[in-house]
């Protein structure tokens, strides 16, 4: 039978769905476009609430239409605002975080993300997980920040405590042109003592 390994979006949505039901809260740290947004204001339906974050007011614009067109506008929160300001913005836990790294397709590439903020980003958005949540992160090494900011969660994700979370990355490791790779970070549920 043929079948398709399938891209690093499709991963972390495979992820996503088992991740995310009716009512969840979620953050999308990176809105561009909106896709991302309004699939995850589908999935949380609603009850549910999506956090979503570009520092382009094009990306927040663009995504605006799209949800209104889909009458998906009253469950989305849109910030204006670096994902880097999570803690401080997103009022509540959630049960998924979700970036998708890089520059807006068509805007200037040069207001994409960057290594340090991401680094504060996924912390940030670690801490808001709740117990069982999942941190899903896309990466496109295939230009040079990309490269570091692949090689800083690597690190970063490589030293989070395994009690506490399971991390993997998901990656082609024979493809041209280094093709985008997943991360992704399950928050375990604490054992309590008895
Ligand atoms: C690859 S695009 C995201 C695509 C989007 N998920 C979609 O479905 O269309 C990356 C986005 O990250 C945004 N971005 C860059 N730095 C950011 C930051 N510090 N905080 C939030 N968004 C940022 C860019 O403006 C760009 O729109």
């Amino acid at each position: 039978m043929a079948f398709d390994m399938k891209s690093a979006r499709h991963w972390a949505e495979e992820l996503l769905r088992q991740a995310v039901g009716p009512g969840a809260r979620v953050i999308d740290g990176t809105m561009g476009n909106g896709y991302d947004t309004l699939w995850l204001a589908e999935l949380v339906g609603e009850a549910g609430r999506v956090y979503a974050f570009d520092i382009q007011l094009e990306a927040v614009e663009r995504t605006r239409v799209r949800l209104d067109e889909a009458g998906l506008l009253p469950r989305v929160t849109l910030f204006h605002a670096g994902h880097e300001r999570i803690a401080e913005l997103v009022p509540e836990p959630v049960d998924a975080a979700v970036f998708n790294l890089g520059w807006l397709p068509g805007a200037d590439k040069a207001l994409r993300t960057r290594a340090d903020t991401t680094l504060a980003a996924v912390s940030a958005a670690l801490e808001k997980l709740k117990e069982g949540g999942l941190l899903t992160v896309c990466a496109y090494p295939g230009h040079e920040e990309g490269r570091v900011e692949r090689d800083m969660l690597l690190e970063w994700a490589k030293a989070l405590p395994s009690a506490q979370y399971d991390a993997m990355l998901r990656a082609y490791l024979n493809q041209p042109n280094d093709p985008p790779v997943l991360f992704a970070v399950k928050k375990n549920l604490r054992r309590h003592a008895r």
